[in-house]
This record gives structure tokens, C-alpha cells and sequence, in this order.
């Protein structure tokens, strides 16, 4: 098993492990040993396939958990699930999903009460490289991504790649975007493994890294005042593309057309080597990614 250890406002572990999702509730259990309820918050797809091994792997650690859990539709609704359920700031929400499951329920987490305990259990391949680690947690408004949130970083992360081999072709290709940003970010012989090796087939040694090189930058800027804005490459444009595009480009797609529209500008006003945008276009068009768009400049 993998062990990455965040130091931050709540430092915490990130294990990393295939078949990690049967011992979750024994890893929680030893991180949180007076917490008796454990509600899970998942998403409609990985509920059917993970959520009643996560619900078993709860209760035989002794959490009241198997009362059923929620669907993520709305923060409000999850809040509302928590309250009607009892649930305490002693307890624990558990989040199991991609992205956007776990910055919602990280918001509910934060917010309720005031604030109880969080665990993410990531089942895509962005969530498991990115979003569940270092904190960000939000939801989106009419105007814009994200655009009520906090950091608030969860007690502990689990890692199964496992549950990763069920996704979407689509959905891999997009958190593929994600390492690759890692790679041109930080480290080259990174990047160059990505280029000779696919992700599917260095799944652990990835994930691994990429949280390595996230629990650096959260350590160094926690609240996102300097360096953790490296983290946004390619994401302010990917943003806007993902929001003109009323969400029909994915994130990932997204973020991948605003590294490679960087780099190109960055070699345009010499501030990247010449070669540099080719580089990172080449390797998001091997990894089925787009690296322009139609949409307006107005737009
Ligand atoms: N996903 C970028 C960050 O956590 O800062």
C-alpha cells in the first residue's frame, strides 16, 4: 500500500491500494475511533456498484451506516439527508464518487454544523489524481463553477484503483488531462512516462505520484495565495469553455484545451522553448483529448 501524508490545516493520509473500498471502514475506524455514524454520499452510477461493499465495510468496523445513503443531487438535499438522519459533527460523511461528489459532499461537510468529519473515497480517475486532495470543496452557481465553497481538507483519503477499471472511456480520458498537467507542471521524467507508458497501464505508480506532487504544492500554499495557482493550469480557460459550452465539453476536455491554448500562446510571446506547445499537444491528442475549440473568442 501507498501512503501519501498531507500536512496541512488538518493533515491526514492518502492511502493508495487496489482493494482498498473492503477495508474502509477499518482504515476510518482507526483515524476516527469515537465516530458511530457514517453516512455516505454517492454518486447514482458508483452507488449500484460500490456502495453496498462500502456500506458492509463500514458496519463490520462498527459505524451505523447501512440506513441508507444519499443520492447527490443537491446541497440542500444533502444537508437535509444529514439532519434528518441525526448525524452529529462527531460523525463522519463519506464521499464516494468523482469530482464533483466529492466537492459537494466536502462542502456539506464543512458547513454542517459547523463542520464534521470527511473522508473521500475517490472513483475517477480526476478525483483519485486531484480533487480529493487538498481541501477544495464547492458547488457550482448559475454565474460560474464554484463559486460557493471553502477548503476544508477531509481525515482521511482512500484510494482503491480498482474501482478506476469501470469507468467511462470518456470520463479516463479526462482525468488523463489532469496527470498530464501534473507532468507538464513538475516533473519531465513524469511527463516522458506518460508519453511512452498509457496511465491504464501505471495506474498505482501515477496516482501515487500525482498526489505526491499535489501534497507538496498544498503544504507550500494551502489556500490557494501563490503557488497552488500553478494547480489551475489551463483551467481558467477550461472553465469558461466548459460553461459557453453549457457543460457539453467536459472537464477534463476542457482543461485540456486551455493547457494546450497556454502553451501555444506561451511560445507565441517566447516565454515557453519552441517545441513546447507541440510536446503537450501531441501527448493530449495520444490520449484521445481535444486541444481547440469553435467556440467564440466573444463567448
Ligand atoms: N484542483 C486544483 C487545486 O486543488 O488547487
Amino acid at each position: 500500500m501507498t501512503r501519501v501524508h498531507v500536512t496541512a490545516s488538518r493533515s491526514y493520509d492518502v492511502l493508495i491500494e487496489p482493494g482498498l473500498l473492503d477495508r474502509a471502514g477499518e482504515e476510518l475506524r482507526a483515524v476516527l475511533p469515537g465516530a458511530r455514524t457514517a453516512a455516505v454520499a454517492e454518486d447514482e452510477t458508483v452507488s449500484a456498484l460500490y456502495g453496498a461493499r462500502l456500506a458492509a465495510s463500514l458496519e463490520a468496523a462498527g459505524f451505523r451506516a447501512g440506513e441508507g445513503s444519499k443520492n447527490l443531487t443537491t446541497y440542500a438535499a444533502l444537508l437535509d439527508f444529514l439532519g434528518r438522519n441525526g448525524l452529529s459533527r462527531s460523525d463522519v460523511l463519506v464521499a464516494l464518487g468523482g469530482g464533483v461528489a466529492g466537492d459537494l459532499a466536502g462542502f456539506a461537510a464543512a458547513t454542517y454544523q459547523r463542520g464534521m468529519a470527511f473522508c473521500q473515497v475517490p472513483t475517477s480517475l480526476l478525483a483519485a489524481v486531484d480533487s480529493s486532495v487538498g481541501g477544495k470543496t464547492g458547488i457550482d452557481l448559475p454565474t460560474g463553477k464554484n463559486q460557493a465553497g471553502c477548503f476544508y481538507q477531509p481525515s482521511l483519503v482512500l484510494c482503491d484503483p480498482a474501482l478506476l477499471s469501470s469507468l467511462p472511456e470518456r470520463e479516463y480520458r479526462g482525468g488523463c488531462a489532469e496527470v498530464i498537467k501534473y507532468g507538464v507542471l513538475f516533473d519531465e521524467t513524469f511527463f516522458t512516462s506518460l508519453e511512452e507508458t498509457p496511465v491504464k497501464d501505471q495506474l498505482e505508480t501515477v496516482i501515487a505520484r500525482c498526489v505526491a506532487l499535489k501534497r507538496d504544492t498544498v503544504a507550500a500554499d494551502e489556500f490557494d495565495r501563490g503557488c497552488r495557482a500553478l494547480l489551475n493550469l489551463g483551467h481558467t480557460l477550461g472553465h469558461a469553455v466548459e460553461k459557453v459550452s453549457a457543460y457539453a465539453v467536459s472537464h477534463g476536455e476542457a482543461v485540456a484545451i486551455g493547457m494546450a491554448v497556454l502553451a501555444r500562446a506561451a511560445e507565441k510571446r517566447g516565454v515557453a522553448e519552441a517545441g513546447t506547445a507541440r510536446r503537450i499537444e501531441a501527448i493530449l491528442t495520444r490520449y484521445g483529448l481535444p486541444t481547440a475549440t469553435d467556440l467564440p473568442r466573444e463567448a
